[in-house]
């Protein structure tokens, strides 16, 4: 062979070789890229599923449902499937997700939360219809007139109500429309429409879906206090024109643990003849809270679990979120985190058992 030849065919082998390696590359990072996307393996749990034995106690189990690692990641949504009998979309449903321009109609995680929810056999709490957050720019920037505003609001409850007509057998009407101290939310809502924005918004919900559940959901309202005691002269007024059928409360709490006059209060909600629901529980732990934090977390789910069980009416319990991976805290309250049953690797946390020790009365 000439020394030509033997170059070229150096420089073929070379080239080949290169080829190979990259090749190899490529193939090595795209599983690891699907190996992220896909999420980690569901953990086997241990007893009975949760949604089985809150069964038992007439208590529909329901979580957070996000629609990232619904489409994503296997491992989660076994885990709901196993786990829950309800999803909450946790914000697919939201104005300036299905509505992100004006007329322009985004439906896409709506449809598949719903969708999924059909496949398994799983109810839907529609969320939310009225709210002062997340809404589209359009909207808070628009300038609306108070006609105006009222004809979008009311637009935009028959419009999603509509789509899932006979698919959403309950749905958040109004969301958060009082402040702490006991006064309206001033909200865009609040501030434009004044407080007949809130019956306004449950007469259009019960003509675009008659048979559907209407409920008033509200954040921070669970023990005695001014908050609860307008939202309560609220589902009053609500409850004697028909508007109303349950009442959530959202159930954001950390190690301050659950309210000592949470189970009063409920009672004296279902008195008015409502049902009630825990809509969106979880317990945020300090970041720099040790491994002990976990068992004092347990003992707030435990204690949440018993009073819902000690009020009759109160016949739903949504979580929001069953894993670390997917909870809200991390990003919306930061220093918190960890608010949920299991861990980011779908581990189950002393949370866990404890929830199923009182579902299960021990
Ligand atoms: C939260 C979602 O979990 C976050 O992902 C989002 O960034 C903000 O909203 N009250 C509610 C829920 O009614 O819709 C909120 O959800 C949490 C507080």
């Amino acid at each position: 062979m000439s020394a030509g030849a033997r170059v070229r065919r150096r420089r073929r082998t070379g080239l080949a070789l290169a080829v190979v390696v990259l090749a190899v590359a490529i193939v090595v990072s795209f599983a690891k890229q699907r190996e992220t996307l896909r999420g980690p393996a569901a953990k086997p749990l241990p007893g009975p599923a949760l949604r089985t034995l809150a069964k038992d106690d007439h208590i529909l189990l329901g979580t957070a449902l996000r629609d990232e690692p619904l489409r994503d990641e296997p491992g989660y949504r076994k885990d709901i499937v196993r786990e829950f009998a309800a999803v909450t979309p946790e914000n697919a449903m939201k104005w300036d997700a299905v509505e992100p321009e004006r007329g322009t109609f985004k439906w896409g995680g709506a449809d598949r939360a719903v969708d999924f929810a059909a496949e398994h056999g799983l109810k839907v709490r529609g969320h939310t219809l009225v709210w002062h957050a997340q809404l589209p720019g359009w909207l808070t920037d628009g300038n609306f007139e108070r006609t105006g505003l009222l004809h979008l609001m009311t637009g935009h409850i028959r419009r999603e109500m509509g789509r899932y007509k006979g698919r959403v057998p309950t749905w958040d009407v109004v969301n958060e429309a009082v402040a702490d101290d006991g006064s309206l939310r001033q909200s865009l809502w609040g501030k434009e429409l004044g407080p007949g924005f809130i019956a306004a918004a449950f007469t259009a919900a019960r003509k675009a879906d008659p048979k559907a559940r209407l409920a008033i959901n509200e954040i921070g309202a669970e023990s005695i206090g001014p908050k609860s005691d307008t939202l309560l002269r609220i589902v009053r007024k609500l409850k004697q024109r028909g508007l109303v059928d349950e009442v959530g409360f959202q159930a954001h709490f950390n190690l301050n643990g659950v309210p000592k006059t949470m189970e009063s209060n409920l009672k004296r909600f279902a008195k008015l003849g409502v049902d009630i629901a825990i809509t969106e529980a979880d317990v945020a732990l300090p970041d720099k809270a040790g491994p002990e934090a976990l068992q004092a977390q347990a003992k707030v789910y435990a204690r949440l679990v018993r009073t819902c069980r000690a009020v009759p009416r109160c016949k739903a319990l949504t979580v929001w979120g069953f894993t670390d991976r997917a909870s809200w805290i991390p990003h919306n309250q930061p220093g918190f985190g960890r608010a949920t049953l299991l861990d980011d690797q779908l581990a189950p946390k002393p949370a866990y058992r404890a929830f199923q020790d009182a579902l299960r009365g021990s």
